[in-house]
């Protein structure tokens, strides 16, 4: 997937040996910021512990949850032939008008022609934009023909978000489409050609193949609010926003996939109405440092170990590698790590440097691993 600050890397980069020495005396892991799940999964496939997953919005609990959630392989063949047929019966009823060469003017077309869809939710509000129209009618279709299995159905649907993720006309995120001008055109029709279909197959054979050995679970929360939940003998792994730009702006697509529906859609990202883009204290610069301290104030009152992760050096949301070691060792032992990543702020300016804006702004930084050990008392 398209993901800002997602660890699937740094699972192979020093964070997947941290975890791997923790775990062992730990009694639940906890993915407090899950995103994309890498982590959460990760643990759930190799470890025999039980998984906790959280995030602010669906989409992510979805991903994760398809493997932390499931402790059984799916036999991915029968329930994709029948997803598949339902979905395309519903597809050829659409009567999409056929693509022509991409211009200006057919891409209007295209989005007049989306716009007109009221039963199509993903069709309506980003058909012609982030999708060619048969990419949204394909979307919609999966949706609305989704496995009723629970289990199954939840492995589906994170099936379609991964392909939508992959598929999307956008440079890295879903925060802009790309516009039919002389030099993103190119883009656009590469984005517009992938095969939607082929992607959220392979994307569901993939995810049948993987489940947990113990059963999980994955929550839409507020990390604060889910950390009254911990106890002692937790492991918690913190990977918090880095970004002064709320998570929820560059992945309001992938939500509304995992929602269905996300009402009428405004500006050239496409956004949905505020309501359905949650909003979150570590992207305010005026709240993260106090959110912090209080998430980290609270994972020690209960005694609870945990693994964090930042970038070193200032970030956007007023949080830098500084403050969070300073605010970790108010309340743990802490032990210090740093590997070298890629820092993204995918297109956009993620990070808020005045330098880093431009598509796929990406660069080695170093990022901290602080393992962090209640203190004695
Ligand atoms: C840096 S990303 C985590 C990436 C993740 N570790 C991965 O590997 O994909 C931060 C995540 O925190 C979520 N988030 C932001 N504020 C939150 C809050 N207050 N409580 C829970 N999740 C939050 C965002 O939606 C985003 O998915």
């Amino acid at each position: 997937m398209k993901y800002m600050g997602s660890k699937r890397l740094m699972l192979k980069n020093g964070l997947g040996q941290l975890l791997e020495r923790e775990i062992a005396g730990a009694n639940r892991f906890i993915d407090i910021f899950a995103g994309t799940g890498s982590v959460a999964s990760h643990v759930a496939e190799n470890y025999d512990i039980k998984v906790k997953a959280y995030d602010l919005q669906l989409y992510s609990a979805v991903i994760s949850g398809a493997i932390v959630n499931r402790k059984e392989k799916i036999e991915w063949q029968p329930v994709w032939d029948r997803w598949y047929k339902q979905a395309k019966a519903i597809y050829i009823s659409r009567r999409i008008p056929p693509l022509k060469k991409i211009t200006k003017s057919t891409v209007i077309a295209c989005r007049t022609w989306s716009g007109k869809q009221k039963f199509l939710s993903v069709t309506k509000a980003y058909g012609g934009h982030y999708f060619s129209p048969q990419q949204t009618v394909w979307i919609d279709a999966f949706r609305l023909a989704l496995p009723k299995e629970a289990g199954v159905k939840e492995t589906a649907l994170a099936a379609l978000i991964q392909a939508a993720s992959q598929c999307a006309a956008a440079p890295g995120h879903t925060a802009q489409p790309f516009q039919p001008t002389k030099t993103a055109k190119p883009f656009l029709e590469e984005a517009w050609d992938k095969n939607i279909v082929d992607c959220t197959k392979a994307a569901f054979v993939s995810l049948s193949n993987r489940y947990a050995m113990q059963r999980g679970t994955s929550i839409v929360a507020d990390a604060n609010k889910a950390a009254n939940g911990l106890h002692e003998g937790d492991l918690v792994f913190i990977d918090p926003p880095y970004s002064g730009v709320h998570y929820s702006r560059f992945y309001h697509v992938l939500e509304t996939i995992a929602q269905g529906s996300c009402g009428e859609v405004t500006g050239r990202g496409r956004y949905p109405d505020r309501q359905y883009r949650p909003q979150s204290k570590y992207s305010l610069t005026k709240e993260s440092k106090t959110a912090l301290d209080d998430l980290l104030c609270k994972v020690s009152q209960k005694k609870a170990n945990a693994i964090l992760t930042f970038p070193n050096h200032e970030c956007s949301n007023g949080l830098s590698g500084n403050i969070v070691r300073e605010t970790a060792k108010k309340y743990f032992n802490v032990e210090e790590h740093s590997v070298v990543s890629k820092f993204s702020s995918l297109g956009g300016r993620g990070d808020g440097k005045k330098n880093e804006s431009g598509r796929n702004a990406r660069r080695n930084a170093n990022e901290l691993i602080l393992v962090l050990k209640a203190k004695e008392k």
